[in-house]
């Protein structure tokens, strides 16, 4: 079943370890090189800190691919024009093709004014941190007690449950720039912030949009379902805090003085409907509101400094692609250089769909691979390319070492899991040294 090829996979999470995984089952060797020193990506560093199940799952899912013989681990290794090798560096070493699932790792920024305040962040970061990523996990920040969430999707709710039960926050505003139909939560995540939602306002609020809404002749009951859909099922009430919506409105700037912003700007909105698809559109008038941070949780976008060429936000696929998967080009523009998961479309969907995504990009390398022949890329070339980088290199092995150790740290506090949050930290634990 071995063969020659020798593929590079860019990024360890979900997209691509079920892509490396689908590769191996092809006897492909598979080189990872992987940013952070563990494996998992957002399902290890953005999936809420509570989910223990779901992440203890897919972390036992991630060992099994990654106990595979003809998958290698390079952990701790960022591929980019700013990081510890290029693109072009990586394809020089001779693999037969290289499939690139970092992620979505550029932060969306809507260019208003204040956006550079204390309080003011944006949601990767602080997802990042409270799931204790290095260097995010060392970040101090200002949220203050009372705190705007742009944005009404998944992260939103997982943000301002971090900010009631984490940061004692009293007060959260999710600012939806549509109307209460066209939130894009699901119950089962509401079901962990419903309870705080504040009836009356709520009420209040949907009198206030009625009329935007009866002018695209959308009944209200349609949103109001949606956001009341999971009451049923709301976790119990066990912090003194508030969440209230605010919708058709759009921010516009964040005020503040010494540096610290105290008032976040919108622009209230009206509906358009066009052929069924409902925007939001400026009427031009503006207010404030008094807040202590405004986090920004509306998605995010690829890496511009990567080395690949990108557009609206994504990575440029080959429009015509040569080796489709149900009809989807996971092809870069680069030869060779294929794209999967929220690399191949930033922010979108659930760990499933990566893995999906992942799996298919596999599949249209795996079609490309049977075009060419192997280019008999050495293994010990890359692995002198990866010792002459000249900082410590994370192998399988370490993290095994890493995680007993986490484990070990977890039995004696007596917590469910433990992390350690500095790199320094977890090198140690390792028993590597910075300069390794
Ligand atoms: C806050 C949040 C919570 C979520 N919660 C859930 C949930 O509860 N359930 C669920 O099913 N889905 C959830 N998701 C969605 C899920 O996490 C994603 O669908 C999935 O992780 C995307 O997988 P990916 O492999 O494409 O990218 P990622 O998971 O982002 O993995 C990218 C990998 O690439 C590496 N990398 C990045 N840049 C480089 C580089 N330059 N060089 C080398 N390596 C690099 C990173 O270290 C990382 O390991 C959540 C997402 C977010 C943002
Ligand atoms: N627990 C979970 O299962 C979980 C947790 C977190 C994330 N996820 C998944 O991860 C993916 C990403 O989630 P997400 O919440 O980042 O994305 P999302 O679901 O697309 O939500 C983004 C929100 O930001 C708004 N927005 C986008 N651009 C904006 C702008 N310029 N100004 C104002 N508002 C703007 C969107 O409004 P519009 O609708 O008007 O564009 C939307 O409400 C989703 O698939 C989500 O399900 C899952």
């Amino acid at each position: 079943m071995e063969n020659k090829y020798y593929v590079a996979v860019v990024g360890a999470g979900p997209a691509g370890l079920f892509g490396a995984r689908e590769l191996a089952a092809q006897g492909v060797h598979v080189a990872i090189f992987n940013r952070d020193i563990k494996a998992g990506g957002l399902a290890e560093y953005g999936i809420y800190p509570v989910k223990h199940t779901m992440k203890e799952g897919l972390r036992k899912q991630f060992h099994q691919i990654l106990d595979l013989a003809n998958i290698d681990y390079y952990g701790n290794v960022t591929v980019g024009t700013h990081g510890d090798l290029t693109l072009d560096e990586l394809r020089a070493l001779g693999f037969d093709a290289v499939l690139v699932t970092a992620g979505a790792q550029g932060t969306k920024s809507l260019g208003l004014p204040g956006e550079e305040l204390e309080g003011v962040y944006h949601a990767k970061d602080v997802v990042f941190s409270y799931n204790k990523l290095p260097p995010f996990s060392q970040r101090k920040f200002r949220f203050g007690k009372r705190c705007a969430i742009i944005g009404a999707g998944n992260v939103m709710v997982d943000v301002a449950r971090h900010l009631i039960y984490v940061q004692n926050a009293e007060e959260i505003i999710s600012i939806v720039r549509r109307g209460p139909a066209e939130v894009n939560f699901t119950r089962e995540e509401m079901k962990h912030l419903i309870t705080y939602l504040d009836l009356d306002e709520f009420e209040k609020e949907m009198e206030r949009v009625r009329p935007a809404l009866q002018a695209i002749n959308q009944d209200p009951e349609i949103g109001r379902h949606k956001i009341l859909d999971s009451l049923s099922k709301a976790d119990p009430k066990t912090k003194n805090a508030k969440f209230h919506f605010d919708f058709l409105a759009s921010p516009t700037g964040m005020f503040g003085e010494n540096g610290e912003m105290n008032k976040l700007e919108v622009e209230d909105n009206i509906l358009t409907e066009k052929d069924g698809k409902i925007s939001a559109k400026g009427t031009g008038i503006k207010r404030t509101i008094d807040v202590d941070s405004v986090i920004f949780a509306i998605g995010d976008k690829v890496d511009e400094s990567f080395g690949l060429p990108t557009e609206w936000n994504e990575f440029i696929k080959n429009k015509e692609p040569r080796f489709p998967v149900e009809g989807v080009s996971y092809e870069s523009t680069v030869e060779g250089v294929f794209v999967g998961g929220w690399s191949r479309k930033a922010s979108e969907g659930l760990v499933g769909y990566a893995r999906k995504d992942g799996t298919h990009a596999a599949k249209a390398i795996w079609q490309y691979l049977q075009t060419n022949q192997p280019a008999n890329a050495s293994a010990e070339a890359v692995a002198a390319k990866m010792k002459g980088l000249n900082k410590p290199i994370i192998l399988k092995e370490d993290i095994k070492r890493l995680e007993s150790a986490e484990a070990e740290e977890a039995k004696k506090r007596g917590f469910e899991e433990y992390k350690f949050a500095s790199n320094d930290e977890m090198l140690q634990a390792m028993g590597l040294t910075e300069t390794a």
